[in-house]
């Protein structure tokens, strides 16, 4: 049984009272809730050969303790499904914010080992999964959720799930941007049907306009870095400070190389990730 604050991560929600708590480097605050409000069980998780990082959100106070993972990654299923049973979790839900090029996603694998789980991924990812969402979408587990934002730019089905907004959300809002937003970066526009001017307004119009405490977790880093926030991407991010014209011209001149496993990893994850599993659309 899994009670104590010092073993997980909790953001809690209520206005009356405040209490701290350590995610890898950073001490964030939260308000705290009573008893009965939803209780966010969260962990970042880092799969270190393509620097992708792998969410785990699960509502503690709800007796099914329902979870869903974001962006899984196929070398490290085992680890993630692991840490979801020994935290007493129910996996509902395994989430990709888009169609990787550079590592193969772990929703297949987990399908397999669990069975009743459900992959999701945008419709507009033109890929196979169990639900398809469009923006506005809400995804709940328990009494909490994400909202789909429609980021696209990086990929043409690119989205970004933000926690839902309201006193028995978390406070500050969360939101995981995929490849759309990185911490002082974005991700490459040169292929899959990316656009810098769509990625341009995707993040000033869907990421920008999100409160400004609202913290950033990317599906990379490659630099250290874990969370950031609206407020210090809107200073600091030294692409998407630009303006328009400039930004594109950035990211048209990047010439960066091909993906190591471009090849292979966007076929699979057109299937979920594996290739020979059926993955059946609802
Ligand atoms: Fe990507």
């Amino acid at each position: 049984m899994i009670g104590s604050f010092s073993f997980a991560c909790f953001i809690c929600f209520s206005p009356k009272q405040t209490i701290s708590f350590a995610l890898r480097s950073t001490m964030v605050s939260f308000p705290t809730s009573s008893s009965s409000s939803p209780k966010l069980l969260f962990r970042q998780l880092f799969e270190k050969e393509s620097s992708t990082y792998t969410y785990l959100l699960a509502d503690f106070s709800h007796p099914d303790k329902p979870a869903l993972l974001i962006d899984p990654v196929d070398k490290t299923v085992d680890r993630d499904l692991r840490l979801v049973k020994e935290l007493g979790l129910k996996l509902i839900y395994a989430m990709n914010t888009h169609v990787h090029a550079d590592h193969i996603t772990g929703t297949g694998l987990i399908k397999g080992k669990a069975p009743g789980v459900k992959s999701v991924i945008s419709k507009a990812s033109g890929s196979k999964a169990d639900v398809f969402v469009e923006p506005g979408d809400k995804i709940f587990f328990g009494n909490l959720f994400l909202e789909v934002r429609a980021t696209p730019g990086h990929t043409l089905g690119c989205v970004t799930y933000v926690t839902g907004e309201g006193l028995d959300q978390p406070q500050p809002r969360m939101a995981f941007t995929g490849d759309a937003l990185l911490i002082r970066g974005c991700g490459r526009t040169d292929f899959q049907g990316g656009s810098s001017e769509q990625l341009y307004k995707s993040v000033h119009s869907q990421i920008f306009t999100l409160p400004k405490d609202t913290l950033l977790y990317p599906a990379h880093d490659y630099k250290g870095f874990a969370v950031t926030t609206v407020a210090e991407e809107m200073l600091y991010n030294p692409r998407l400070t630009k303006d328009e014209e400039t930004f594109k011209s950035i990211m048209e001149n990047l010439n960066l190389p091909k993906p190591k496993m471009i090849d292979v990893a966007v076929p699979a994850n057109r299937v979920c990730g594996l290739q020979d599993l059926e993955c059946k659309a609802s």
